[in-house]
């Protein structure tokens, strides 16, 4: 995947499942076409089949469980988002975190049936943590910022600059109250590969807009 990288994450926001999923899905689609920015998408399992349909940027699912094929109810197997043409997946969001033991086994799995692995760390410390496990790109995002108007590159640039050093180059997205292409700039001058957000674009009244407006900070 080309970086720097935007990957939006549509949660389970009403605004970004099932019928809305698809149109948020063309969106980021559209925009990506038109200005040639790198931008993912990170789906609810349930419209993953859906939205893999309709678009051609990377479709990545929000979370895969670690146990494979069997007796269990109600998990998401890595197997199956990469049969239905998923490019990889998050794990250990701060709204999904898993233990070590299981992200390990997650992440291995994942890279043996050729799944991208973006793996979420609430603090450059667990960054450090999670690094352990050789995720592609690892995503530091503090759980206060998550949702919230005041991004972590305003807020915490530290943080983002402790990350690059624990992360490495090429390896860190960032993310949390992101929500336009001045937060965007910022994150990458201090050293980020890209950023993880939603409410900006998904909550947004215009979210095309909103959109291409974050893409702007990729150019700087
Ligand atoms: O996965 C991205 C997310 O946790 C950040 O959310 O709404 O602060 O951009 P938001």
């Amino acid at each position: 995947m080309k970086l720097p990288v935007i990957i939006v994450n549509f949660k389970v926001y009403q605004e970004a499942t099932g019928e809305n999923a698809l149109k948020l899905a063309r969106i980021h689609d559209e925009v990506a076409a038109e200005t040639g920015a790198s931008i993912g998408i990170a789906v609810n399992a349930v419209d993953l089949v859906n939205v893999i349909g309709t678009v051609k940027i990377p479709v990545f699912a929000q979370h895969v469980d670690h146990t494979g094929y069997g007796s269990w109810t109600g998990k998401v197997l890595a197997e199956q988002v990469k049969a239905v043409g998923c490019y990889g997946t998050l794990l250990n969001h701060a709204e999904y975190q898993i233990g070590n033991e299981e992200l390990e086994q997650s992440v291995k799995k994942c890279h043996e049936l050729g799944l991208f692995v973006i793996a979420c760390a609430e603090t450059p410390a667990r960054a450090a943590e999670v690094k352990k496990f050789e995720p592609d790109l690892i995503a530091v995002e503090p759980p206060d910022l998550i949702g919230g108007d005041i991004s972590v590159s305003r807020a915490e640039p530290g943080v983002i600059v402790e990350a690059v050093k624990i992360a490495g180059q090429g390896r860190l997205l960032v993310g949390a109250g992101v929500k336009s292409g001045e937060d965007v700039k910022i994150a990458l001058q201090l050293g980020a590969s890209g950023v993880l957000l939603a409410s900006g674009v998904i909550k947004a009244d215009d979210p095309k807009k909103a959109l291409l407006d974050i893409v702007k900070g990729l150019d700087f």
